[in-house]
């Protein structure tokens, strides 16, 4: 196992790439399972949850081939069973179900287990089949659907939490085959959302609506072969920015979508970052006495959940006390032990965390317990005086493509060592 080493107090400075979407990769590598014809997607994210999709696509029947960020699928045969093995090391295995009851008109996937980050339901993908004519039933750990045949309807897909992302994605999925039309109320807003759209549309879907909270589908017969381009990841395109602000001297993220990290620019531009945007790129700037700061977590275009553990890093060392709340995962602080064990002063009230910013960090050894909390711990490691050693690395390499390289090239010290 892994672990990353981290020399703090290096500055960063200078420009990288940002690499493709994990979570648009995840459910269009999904769709391709729609069709017989050869699918290409470009820009797909070399990280081991993409190379678990590609698993899972595998064992369902289909060829793939990958070659550095493009990648090839043709599943001119499927079958409809996705085996607990398979399917534990990754929650968003969940996305074949859409594609697989569109395609087959039935599927048996393993039940997501547990999820660091809280409970993780799956209750509205259900519903939402259950609305297309499916019926569903959980059989010892596993979800086996079955539709004779799916007929569109209107689906509110809104939960008690909001809408749900990958539950947008499966109901879509499943849509563009049935009979008629399907309305989708309540749908997720994602950027991700809209890229599949996009996908399924080159596809031969009839998608309109994707980016609204309204989504409507017109069923067709089939769907042929596309070639697609993923987004850029807003996440990962996060991250850097605020690792610039943790500690840099100009950090410019290239190949990145402005829009879709407006919340995060201007959470940052809040604390007192200048920020200066072009057409692709964006640059974070320092200040000498980052502000605290008040946020809440919320869908898209709210201040996205994926940023919420590398923000509790940035504002440790903000100055005065800041007010973080989580209202996607309300459980979602495992960043919170670690982050207090290298010195900063965070207490939780329920599904809100209270920083109140101190003036250094120091290193430590702390554990990575998920992907955006691995990544907090990395960014609190560039600021913090000494040594930092985040273990169980490959939290990390589920989202992050070469983000210790990456960060290196931006005058990190880091560095990745065999846990002995
Ligand atoms: N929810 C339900 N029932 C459901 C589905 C979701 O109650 O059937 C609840 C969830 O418990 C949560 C809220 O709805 O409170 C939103 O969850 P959502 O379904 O939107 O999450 P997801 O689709 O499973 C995706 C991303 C996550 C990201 C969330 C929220 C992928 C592969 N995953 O998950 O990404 O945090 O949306 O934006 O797209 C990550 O990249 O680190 C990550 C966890």
């Amino acid at each position: 196992m892994d672990k990353i080493r981290i020399h703090g107090g290096h500055p960063l400075s200078g420009s990288i790439k940002i690499s493709g979407s994990k979570n648009s990769s995840l459910p269009i590598l999904a769709a391709t399972l729609l069709t017989r014809e050869q699918c290409v997607v470009h820009e797909v994210p070399d990280l081991s949850d993409t190379h678990y999709m590609l698993q899972i696509l595998m064992h369902l029947g289909a060829q793939v081939e990958r070659a550095s960020g493009t990648v090839s699928v043709t599943a001119e045969k499927t079958q409809s069973v996705a085996p607990y093995d398979i399917v534990r090391k990754m929650r968003a295995s969940v996305c074949v179900l859409g594609p697989l009851l569109g395609r087959c008109k039935e599927a048996t996937v393993s039940l997501p287990g547990g999820c660091v980050i809280g409970d993780r339901p799956i209750d509205l993908h259900l519903k939402g089949f259950e609305a297309l004519g499916a019926a569903v039933r959980v059989e010892s750990g596993n979800i086996k659907i079955f539709a004779p045949k799916l007929t569109g309807t209107v689906i509110n897909m809104q939960g008690r939490l909001g809408p749900t992302v990958l539950g947008t994605d499966n109901v879509m999925m499943a849509a563009v085959l049935a009979d008629g039309l399907t309305v989708i109320e309540g749908a997720a807003q994602e950027p991700e959302v809209v890229d599949l759209a996009n996908f399924l549309n080159k596809m031969g879907a009839k998608i309109e609506g994707a980016g609204t909270r309204r989504i409507i589908i017109e069923g067709v017969r089939a769907l042929h072969g596309a070639e697609h381009q993923v987004i850029p990841d807003r996440i990962e395109a996060g991250t850097f920015l605020v690792a610039g602000a943790i500690s840099g001297e100009g950090v410019t993220v290239k190949r990145v979508n402005p829009e879709h990290v407006r919340s995060v620019t201007d959470a940052l531009a809040a604390c007192g970052f200048p920020i200066d945007t072009a057409d692709n790129a964006i640059s974070v700037w320092p200040n000498g006495d980052a502000r605290a700061l008040e946020i809440k977590t919320d869908p898209y275009p709210g201040f996205p959940t994926d940023m919420q553990a590398q923000m509790c890093a940035l504002l440790s060392t903000s100055h005065g006390t800041s007010v973080v709340m989580e209202n996607i995962f309300p459980q979602r602080y495992m960043h919170v032990a670690e982050l207090k064990r290298m010195g900063a002063q965070m207490r939780l009230e329920g599904a809100t965390a209270v920083i109140d910013g101190v003036d250094r960090l120091l290193g430590a050894p702390v554990m990575a317990s998920d992907l955006r909390a691995s990544a907090a711990l990395v960014l609190a490691g560039l600021k913090a005086e000494g040594i930092t050693e985040v273990s169980r690395v490959y939290h990390i390499d589920r989202g992050y493509e070469r983000l210790d390289e990456k960060l290196s090239e931006l005058g990190a010290h880091i560095e990745r060592v065999k846990e002995v």
